[in-house]
């Protein structure tokens, strides 16, 4: 019996465990319901009585022994790097969660595809401009009270003032600046401004400006243009109304209205029951931002035109709250999975 018990346990610390399925047969073997061990345990009883408590006590310590030989291996493959020890192929799978893209980013690459199939290129700038490009290039003298319609977020006052960007106006500057017309560009990029956080306003939001000069480009142009995007944005049947405005960097300027996509205008609380919704800013290039950029007004012309994306998401998606954009919260943002 003693030569019996002292074979098992060279069996038990000489067998090779590698994997998961080894240690399972190890386990069957030497721990199972009807282990080898157990098979020693019955036979007991033939044991002459002087020894049995002897032998007993063995017995105990050969279980023990294989208890813990199982244990140390279990833990060691549980702790294990190697992805062969740890993946147990019995248990269900989990599904993956798949991902969609942000209501705003879906909206930008719309607009930009829009543009991108009547020849309009894509141009980007940093966020943290100075004064030049924000405000001065684009016709607003420095003591301007129109440089009061944005609420600037400054940096660094003085001589080196810079500024968070309160339009991507500014992208376009840059533009003007670097190439020589033909331009036909739409610069999308986030801007600032120093609002309270409501439901209405927020202090950072979305853009997409766009810039046309050439020889001969006229408001005519610019409203068929903005006309071909309505209709692309919101359907074949949309319409859009201009109303004179101002802004320093344009001449004439206008504010553009669509007809409302909800009620058809006939009148809604979104429109409030004027059956039109304002979309974006517009006008004609002032010849003095022409000239700030070194591009000859006497010889070339050209429109503009800036919108909100979260004013445009806002009317595809019907999201009246604007915190909602930025608030990451999952069980609103997978709401939106079209176009991935
Ligand atoms: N830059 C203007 C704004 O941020 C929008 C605009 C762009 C208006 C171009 C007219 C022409 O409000």
């Amino acid at each position: 019996m003693k030569e019996k018990i002292e074979e098992i346990v060279k069996e038990i610390v000489g067998e090779s465990i590698k994997n998961i399925e080894e240690l399972e047969r190890f386990r069957i073997k030497y721990l199972g319901s009807k282990n080898k061990i157990k098979d020693l345990f019955s036979e007991l009883k033939n044991v002459p009585n002087e020894s049995r408590k002897e032998i007993g006590q063995l017995l105990n310590g050969l279980k023990n022994k294989a208890q813990e030989r199982f244990d140390v291996i279990k833990n060691e493959l549980e702790n294990s790097t190697s992805e062969e020890f740890n993946i147990d192929t019995s248990r269900p799978g989990d599904p993956i969660e798949i991902g969609s893209r942000h209501p705003l980013s879906l909206v930008r690459s719309e607009i930009i595809e829009i543009f991108d199939r009547i020849g309009f290129t894509v141009s980007e700038g940093p966020e943290i401009e100075d004064d030049w490009h924000n405000f001065s290039a684009l016709n607003f003298p420095p003591e301007h009270p129109a440089r009061d319609m944005q609420d600037t977020f400054f940096i660094e006052k003085g001589e080196n003032e810079m500024a968070l960007r309160t339009h991507t106006s500014s992208v376009q500057v840059r533009v003007m600046e670097n190439e020589k017309p033909p331009v036909r560009t739409i610069s999308p990029g986030r801007v600032y401004r120093n609002e309270a956080i409501s439901a209405r306003a927020h202090c950072f939001f979305h853009q997409v400006e766009g810039l046309y000069i050439d020889k001969d480009v006229s408001f005519a142009d610019l409203k068929q243009t903005l006309l071909y995007f309505a209709q692309e944005m919101f359907g074949e049947n949309a319409q859009i109304r201009l109303r004179p405005s101002y802004f320093p960097f344009t001449e004439p300027s206008a504010e553009v209205d669509v007809s409302c996509t909800i009620c058809n205008s006939k009148g809604c609380n979104v429109c409030k029951y004027t059956g039109w919704l304002e979309i974006l800013g517009c006008g004609m290039v002032d010849p003095n931002v022409l000239e700030a950029s070194n591009i000859d007004s006497k010889v070339y012309s050209g429109f503009a035109f800036g919108m909100g994306v979260e004013r445009i998401a806002q009317l595809k998606y019907r999201v009246n709250d604007l915190r909602l954009y930025s608030e990451n919260d999952v069980r609103f943002l997978k709401q939106f999975t079209s176009g991935i």
